[in-house]
């Protein structure tokens, strides 16, 4: 039997009613999570219940906001110790079908979420159960994969945490999720997917939040170590994270661990995640998280030192421990290239009957297929989709299990594309403009005009997506995918 999800940890007391307007947390008898941060879910044996629902939410000022979200509030944080099993059921309460991706986990073929290619769709009243043993702790992200921009444009997502990655534990572990919402004045959403930002840069959020909170105070013990878990949540928006009123150090990229740097900025697309180490200040003192990418820096979320120091002296931030991901054979692999590119053959979907199932039901090819009415993206010449859901293209490469993936991603496109493979951690080895140091990573992001290499061992067997996680470029064509057999 499932347990319904409830939130443990980390639910703060309410103190004044200043952050009220601005909770997450429905209109029904929920607690406030006060402190700025997301309520917890700690899994077990037990299965849980994920519901997919709707849930009037409070945003801004001008009215509410028709939010989806998994369980009780939006954006469930669910740890997990590493080793575990992962036993989740989606319910999907939406009126149309969804499932669950578990964005950068190694995991099984058959869990991975994909409609149509891992998993059928889990239709309105449904249940899916997920269960597997994610295999590499760190901090990964979980949304649907169908009609993304809509859904993921709702809100329906959540943090995953694999636990024991640490060689001494941290004061305090803060997950911030970045997520901007496209809202008219009143509450309701713009439309998620405009001809404008899929053909460029995508189509960015009014309001900007962390945690759903517009620039939320978040509470730290004073004097602490914390380990600060930054998810970009987003759909469409870059960001150049920096940590203003403490040294911080970048542990993580993408969940996969990597030898302590201090931090200037890291550059963070959509889904990619930034795990970092720091020293909070005296009582009192602030730190800020701060969007640098824009001429003026936008701050986004303030963490607010309390209570006695817990420590002094210097802190120099532990690596985190090694992950047990196979080392590619870069020297004796053969480079594949895939070009990102605009696509020649605008597919209109939306001129084509809708099937008529066996029980007499019609679905519209265009849901059927994920996909808008548009394509506009391409890799490798080939756009997502290119038929029904019965067929899928041809695959973009193939690979023997255990092989080298060799992959040089090419940007022949005037705008940044966060690429992102499913099923592998990958290395990013090189790349022609935006530097970086070679890093392990699950989407990298493939700057106007520039090269990246990425390896990889093909060691999980199965027909895995690869795709840009700007949403709208997704949706309409940058989609492929790939064979390990
Ligand atoms: Cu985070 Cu295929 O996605
Ligand atoms: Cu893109």
């Amino acid at each position: 039997m499932a347990q319904r999800a409830s939130a443990v940890t980390r639910r703060a007391v309410l103190a004044s009613g200043a952050g009220l307007a601005f909770s997450l947390a429905g209109c029904g008898s929920r607690a406030v999570a006060r402190s700025g941060r997301l309520d917890e879910i700690r899994l077990g044996d037990r299965p849980i219940i994920l519901a997919a629902r709707e849930q009037a939410v409070r945003l801004q000022p001008g009215g509410m906001t028709p939010a989806w979200i998994y369980g009780d509030a939006a954006f469930p944080v669910l740890r997990l110790k590493s080793g575990a099993s992962l036993a989740v059921d989606l319910e999907n309460r939406l009126k149309e079908h969804t499932s669950i991706h578990w964005h950068g986990v190694r995991g099984p073929n058959a869990m991975d979420g994909v409609p149509y290619v891992t998993q059928m769709p889990v239709e309105p009243g449904e249940m899916f159960s997920y269960r597997f043993a994610p295999p590499d702790p760190g901090t990964y992200f979980f949304h649907p994969h169908c009609n993304t921009s809509e859904q993921l444009g709702r809100g329906l997502s959540g943090a995953l945490i694999i636990e024991g990655d640490e060689e001494e534990p941290f004061d305090d572990d803060v997950v911030c999720l970045i997520k901007d919402w496209r809202l008219a004045k009143d509450g309701s959403f713009l439309p998620f997917l405009t001809l404008e930002g899929a053909g460029r840069a995508g189509s960015f959020g009014t309001l900007r939040t962390v945690n759903g909170q517009p620039t939320p105070d978040i509470e730290v013990p004073a004097g602490a170590n914390i380990r600060l878990r930054m998810i970009n949540g987003d759909s469409s928006r870059v960001g150049d994270i920096g940590i203003m009123g403490a040294e911080a150090s970048a542990i993580a990229i993408d969940g996969s661990p990597i030898k302590p740097f201090q931090l200037e900025t890291w550059r963070l697309g959509p889904a990619m995640r930034l795990d970092l180490a720091l020293r909070t200040p005296q009582a009192g003192r602030k730190v800020e998280i701060v969007d640098f990418f824009a001429a003026e820096p936008v701050v986004l979320a303030t963490l607010v030192a309390q209570g006695a120091a817990k420590r002094s002296g210097d802190f120099k931030p532990l690596a985190l421990k090694a992950h047990g991901v196979p080392e590619p054979d870069v020297a004796g692999s053969e480079m594949h290239q895939l070009k990102l590119a605009e696509s020649a053959t605008a597919t209109d979907y939306s001129r084509l009957a809708p099937i008529e199932l066996p029980d007499g039901r019609k679905i519209d090819l265009l849901d059927s297929l994920c996909s808008n009415a548009r394509t506009l993206w391409a890799i490798d010449g080939r756009t997502w989709p290119q038929t029904g859901h019965e067929h899928l293209p041809p695959p973009l490469m193939e690979f023997r299990k255990g092989e080298t993936a060799l992959i040089e991603l090419q940007n022949t496109t005037p705008h940044v594309h966060p690429m992102h493979l499913h099923g592998h951690s990958f290395k990013v080895l090189s790349a022609s403009k935006l530097k970086r140091p070679v890093h392990w990573a699950d989407t990298v992001l493939v700057m106007p005009d520039e090269r990246v290499q990425i390896a990889f061992v093909a060691d999980n067997p199965g027909n895995w997506m690869i795709h840009c996680h700007i949403v709208e470029h997704q949706d309409t064509g940058m989609m492929g995918w790939f064979r390990v057999a």
